[in-house]
């Protein structure tokens, strides 16, 4: 029985429990991985001010997600293929965010479908959307969140084409996966449940059946993503899913100052600041050292959210620090959902708040909303 105390024991399962495909298609950045590196060596830049003699009880980190109440400002991103990292992996990640007190967000390219997640939980969930050619589907994946009650729309900015992922490619990533040897002779070493990933039957796209560009033909990810993702999405776009979405409107993967500025224009409720997870384009800057000039911007207009690198409680502190008003995790949920299914997302979710706490109060707060930039220094200010 393996110890979890961190995030790197629940990795290190991960690794040994789900196919290398997987694996790939989680863990890999975009070309160099430069800007993966980055998101998280930029995080170990930033140190901490102890402070000591403060009384510290009692302590909470909870606090407000546009308007829905949190244990702990830390949001599931949405991951496509979540259901094969696990079988049923987004209704499992979903069940273990309600029962912690977090939000879930299901991907517009999840396994699990948009009602079939709604049947098995019982809190509203956010659904992320991605924007289609066929903006006639792209209103009824809307209107399908709608009826199952999701309570936040996440669209995603940042994928309008798909970043080079060579590991994707060397992997022969497809989904449903296809039966190669050495995908056969990889599986077959892993878990009972790792040997269903080779069956078909549930291992479709839950939401994007039926749209126009050829969804049941999909053997080449890649091919379908880059033929039917709107390479033409605009601002006019935002306008028009903030008219038709009345809840709260979040627009994730904006690293420039002017991009945020145009979602607080349109009416956006909270922005992510992100460069998804280094999977697109490489090169660009981590997404924690564009935090501070874009808080500066609109931070007293709009939510500043940060997702990209974070990897423990401690840097959920670090991005408080830097102005963040809350965060989006997506590989550690996938780590935690390959080593151990629900109670794997769970323990994740449990380590980073322990972990988030203990710093809180070694700085010498008791609550996570009076964290400030004070409490931190860059490391190359420190001699
Ligand atoms: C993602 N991400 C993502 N984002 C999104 O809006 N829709 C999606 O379907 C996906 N799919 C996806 C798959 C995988 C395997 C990963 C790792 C990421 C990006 C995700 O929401 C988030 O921005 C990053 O994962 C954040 O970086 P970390 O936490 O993984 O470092």
């Amino acid at each position: 029985m393996s110890i979890i105390c961190e995030l790197s024991d629940l990795q290190r399962l991960y690794h040994k429990r789900v196919p290398k495909m997987f694996q790939g298609y989680c863990e890999s950045g975009s070309w160099t991985q430069q800007t993966l590196e980055l998101n998280s060596s930029d995080f170990h830049r930033i140190l901490f001010r102890q402070r000591v003699a403060r009384d510290l009880e009692p302590r909470s980190l909870k606090t407000t997600m546009v308007g829905h109440d949190v244990k702990m400002p830390l949001a599931l991103a949405p991951v496509g293929l979540l259901g094969m990292q696990h079988p049923d992996g987004e209704i499992l990640a979903a069940q273990a965010a309600e029962e912690f007190g977090v939000p879930f967000t299901l991907s517009t390219m999840s396994i699990c479908s948009i009602e079939a997640v709604a049947a098995k939980t019982t809190q509203p969930f956010w659904f992320q959307l991605y924007v289609q050619k066929d903006r006639a589907f792209t209103k009824k994946l809307i209107d399908r969140a709608k009826a199952v009650g999701c309570s936040a729309l996440v669209v995603t900015l940042d994928l309008q084409m798909i970043g080079r992922r060579h590991a994707d490619h060397r992997n022969g990533m497809t989904a449903p996966p296809k039966l190669t040897l050495p995908n056969i002779f990889d599986i077959a070493r892993r878990p009972r449940w790792a040997l269903g990933m080779l069956k078909t039957d549930n291992r479709e796209f839950g939401n994007i059946q039926g749209c126009a560009t050829g969804v049941d033909d999909m053997h080449d990810l890649m091919k379908w993503t880059a033929s039917s993702f709107d390479p033409k999405l605009s601002w006019e776009d935002i306008r028009y899913f903030r008219d038709v979405w009345e809840g709260p409107l979040i627009i994730k993967g904006i690293m420039e100052v002017e991009d945020a500025k145009e979602c607080v224009k349109l009416g956006a409720d909270a922005i992510v600041v992100s460069n998804h997870g280094g999977r697109q384009l490489d090169g660009a800057r981590s997404s924690i050292s564009t935090l501070p000039e874009i808080v500066a911007a609109v931070g007293d207009q709009i939510d500043v959210w940060l997702d990209s690198g974070i990897r423990s409680g401690q840097d959920i502190i670090r991005a408080k620090a830097l102005g963040a008003k809350g965060v989006m995790v997506g590989r550690p949920m996938v780590y935690g959902l390959g080593a151990m299914g629900k109670s794997g997302v769970a323990k994740m979710l449990d380590i980073f708040h322990q972990e988030a706490e203990l710093t809180m109060a070694f700085i010498g707060h008791r609550d996570i909303n009076n964290i400030t930039r004070e409490d931190i220094v860059f490391q190359h200010e420190t001699f």
